[in-house]
């Protein structure tokens, strides 16, 4: 744990242009200093970094942040590991905070198994690289199956000889723990004994996405039927297969710069896509993926093509699989390779640009796939053809983003000859369903939206009402002028303006009738603020831009960050308003009012709602007097407020 001061000296120190300027060439413009993106391939520079709020934004990716941020992005860095490495270009002193004997038995479990699985790496290495035994057979197979010196040594291959025992013996006398030696399962434990799982294979070490062995896979030599063809490391503290994809460590720049992620079935295909030079490719070690390794490659792109070796009825089997991908928001393509092939073999027998064009003319969307490749089937069959409709359709409903969705319904449509209205319709079916499901209070409103209204924007649960852009200004102005001062007059009597800061007039304002936010995030920013007032401190917005919850310090860095100018024409009493100062007291009390006669219209409608289904007197005795106190509200802050009041 870095403690919380040193967290802030951290990011008080690093200065955004700095930290930025490692990476990306920046020039000045006006205030603000622009590069070519990092993040995405772009020829005129969108990126910009503003020296004086320590945030960057990029114009053409929507990538933003802080330091901290752009550290963590850019170099996949976790919270803590940006830190540290801010702390060391600045020389700030990381003392981390002393943690409990729980937390620090944990983390000396990890670290135990992390070094011991180093340690075996490089006892595996040494076997192959420099005993006879290794030469003579672990690493003349790799010869024969044309891998060159390059490779293993890239992916850290190793070699355990046939005897049992060797390598565990071999731990135990350097002074690693028999504890550790099971729970990585380098070792079995048999009647006290300690035998070595992987014996007489070659080996495949897995790496972490940072680089770090967390386990094996072993081959046995040649095609031996009787022994599984791989033995693979248990699940450890450190191992958790439906999270590790083989090769992500050395694939993630590739995957980064093409924008695409190649998904093999094993270790060798894996290997020798690298040694025909495509390096954004990896393994699920032969089973399908899981949601988390799904999640892991989008940290990198959100397109991934699925490589198999030609054999329908598996790709059919898969296809469930698959959905799941597109749920989560993938393009996801099949490349099918010729039969008997998989990109091991393809890889091996072409030259390396004939894999890469391959490759890249056999790659077909999913969706297309799946439609040409059930369409075969049907054989013109009307009732199994309308089952297939229903199942494309079923994945189309899958696929989260609108536009997306109605691209594949055209394209569907004339695939299968069908029109695209009667595709439309079946699709709006199954997605009115599925929100129906997520939200049954919403029922009512659904019924009244038109069904191509919901086909193109599902994620529309949210009413329609919502005060969104009145509680989003206010946030605004409280980030943006927090700190500042503006005269006001506090009452409409009194004869002079009084100088009153920002944060303390709006909260008080908003706080004095009431008024709560609808959107948690600006609640959650509001509140902090009105206990900034409380304690006489007002919170600097730094305290947002490089906010540990990730939702609220991008929040704040796009609001910050929106071209925002205070409107010159404001008129008060017919006088224009030139200064920036009164322009900002205007602007303040223009957004309160609009933010609370927004709030007040809502609580009227709601209110009158009620009235209608109110069935006894005293019932709608009560209402009545609610909705005229609202009503008195309403007009009263009308009068004090700046003539009409845009509400939106
Ligand atoms: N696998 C496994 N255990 C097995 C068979 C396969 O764990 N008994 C996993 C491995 O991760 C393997 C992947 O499934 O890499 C794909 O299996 P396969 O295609 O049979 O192996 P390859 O890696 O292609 O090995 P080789 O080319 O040497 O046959
Ligand atoms: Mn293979």
């Amino acid at each position: 744990m870095i403690p919380h001061d040193t967290i802030d000296t951290i990011i008080q120190t690093a200065r955004i242009e700095e930290v930025v300027g490692d990476f990306v060439q920046l020039r000045r413009r006006g205030v603000n200093q622009i590069g070519l993106c990092p993040f995405h391939n772009e020829k005129t520079p969108s990126f910009t970094v503003s020296p004086a709020k320590g945030i960057y934004k990029c114009f053409g990716c929507g990538k933003a942040g802080n330091s901290v941020n752009f550290i963590m992005e850019h170099e996949h860095f976790s919270y803590p590991e940006a830190l540290k490495y801010l702390a060391r270009k600045y020389n700030i002193e990381v003392e981390e905070e002393k943690q409990t004997p729980e937390q620090l038995q944990e983390l000396n479990e990890k670290e135990s198994l992390y070094n011991l699985n180093l340690f075996a790496q490089q006892y595996f290495t040494s076997m192959l690289l420099e005993s006879e035994e290794g030469k003579a057979i672990g690493l003349s197979y790799f010869k024969e199956r044309g891998m060159r010196d390059d490779m293993v040594n890239k992916f850290q291959l190793g070699f355990n000889p046939g005897k049992w025992g060797v390598f565990s013996d071999h731990a135990i006398r350097q002074g690693y723990k028999k504890e550790f030696l099971v729970k990585t399962g380098l070792s079995v434990e048999k009647e006290d004994k300690l035998f070595d799982r992987f014996h007489g294979r070659v080996m495949f070490p897995i790496h972490s996405a940072s680089g770090r062995v967390i386990g094996f896979g072993g081959r046995i030599l040649g095609s031996d039927k009787s022994h599984a063809k791989y033995v693979n490391s248990p699940e450890s503290e450190i191992y958790n297969k439906s999270k590790t994809l083989y090769g992500i460590y050395f694939a993630k720049n590739a995957i980064i710069s093409k924008d695409n992620c190649l998904l093999v079935e094993g270790y060798t295909d894996v290997i020798s896509m690298h040694q025909a030079g495509i390096e954004n490719v990896v393994a699920s070690s032969g089973t399908s993926l899981t949601h988390d390794q799904v999640r892991m490659i989008q940290r990198y792109t959100s397109n991934i093509s699925i490589l198999y070796d030609g054999d329908p009825a598996g790709i059919k089997a898969s296809f469930r699989g698959i959905d799941m991908i597109v749920e989560q928001g993938m393009n996801v393509k099949i490349v099918l390779f010729p039969d008997g092939e998989d990109p091991d073999s393809y890889a091996r027998k072409h030259h390396p640009t004939e894999v890469e064009s391959f490759i890249a003319a056999n790659s077909v969307n999913f969706i297309l796939f799946k439609t040409r490749l059930l369409l075969a089937e049907t054989q013109n069959d009307p009732i199994k053809k309308a089952v297939l409709i229903k199942e494309i359709v079923n994945t189309i409903a899958l696929i989260p983003d609108g536009i997306s969705r109605s691209l594949y319904v055209k394209e569907c449509s004339s695939l299968m000859s069908i029109s695209e209205q009667a595709l439309m319709s079946e699709l709006n079916k199954i997605l009115r369903a599925k929100f129906k499901k997520s939200s049954p209070e919403t029922d009512k409103e659904l019924e009244a939206i038109q069904p191509e209204q919901i086909s193109s924007e599902p994620q529309l649960d949210i009413d329609i009402d919502s005060a969104e852009y009145q509680e989003k200004e206010i946030i605004r102005l409280l980030l943006l002028y927090g700190q500042e001062v503006i005269k006001i007059k506090l009452n409409p009597a009194d004869e002079e303006d009084v100088p009153v800061g920002v944060a303390d007039y709006v909260v008080h304002d908003i706080t004095h009738d009431d008024m709560i936010f609808e959107n948690l995030l600006y609640k959650s920013i509001f509140d902090e603020y009105v206990s900034g007032v409380e304690n006489d401190s007002i919170p600097d917005r730094t305290k947002f831009l490089s906010h540990t919850n990730h939702e609220i310090s991008s929040l704040a860095v796009n609001l910050v960050f929106t071209p925002y100018e205070l409107s010159e024409n404001w008129f008060k009493n017919n006088i224009m308003v030139t200064t920036e100062e009164t322009r900002l007291q205007m602007h303040v009390m223009l957004a309160i009012h609009a933010f609370k006669a927004r709030k007040l219209d809502k609580m009227m409608t709601e209110t009158r709602k009620k009235l209608t289904h109110a069935t006894s007197p005293e019932e709608q005795g009560v209402l009545m007097k609610t909705f005229h106190e609202l009503k008195k509200l309403s007009i009263q802050i009308n009068k004090n407020g700046l003539g009409r009041i845009i509400t939106r």
